[in-house]
């Protein structure tokens, strides 16, 4: 297992958003997604000119990993801002991609770092984020709903 660092991840949602294809918002977002056996997969958001099938940076990111057949993933970074810009102010996930999040992470233990630069970043869980969050449990027949 290969240790990756908070500051590592940031850095490397710094390189992914230089990826993004953005030609209507000009707003681009970068974002590494860690897996728990310390695999780091890259995502961008790419938008299209029909605009609704536009994807998110985060869900770029988690695609790519599911589809690689991934499914235990431990952190994501997240940085985004308009082009041209260095210094950030953060970038929450838009709630479609918590809500994937929550397909495949602990909300407890998962966890979402937002920075601004490389060297200031803040970290939050999933739970914080998505407080009492649907997921594949609450499907389940011993659910307490049923
Ligand atoms: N966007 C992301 O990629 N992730 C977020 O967390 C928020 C929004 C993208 C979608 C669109 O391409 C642009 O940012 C403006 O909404």
């Amino acid at each position: 297992m290969i240790k990756v660092t908070d500051e590592e991840l940031v850095e490397q949602a710094f390189l992914a958003r230089n990826r993004a294809y953005t030609p209507y918002s000009h707003f681009q977002v970068g974002a590494a997604l860690l897996t728990q056996e310390g695999r780091i997969y890259l995502g961008c958001n790419i938008e299209n000119a029909a605009y609704t099938p536009t994807n998110c940076a985060e869900r770029t990111a988690f695609f790519k990993a599911v589809s690689e057949g991934e499914r235990n993933f431990s952190a994501i970074a997240i940085v985004g801002g308009p082009k041209g810009r260095e210094e950030l102010s953060y970038c929450p996930p838009c709630g479609v991609c918590r809500q994937v999040m929550m397909e495949f992470c602990d909300p407890k233990h998962f966890r979402i770092i937002l920075a601004g630069t490389k060297e200031e970043y803040r970290v939050y869980m999933l739970e914080e984020l998505l407080p009492m969050g649907f997921g594949p449990e609450n499907l389940e027949s011993d659910n307490k709903g049923e």
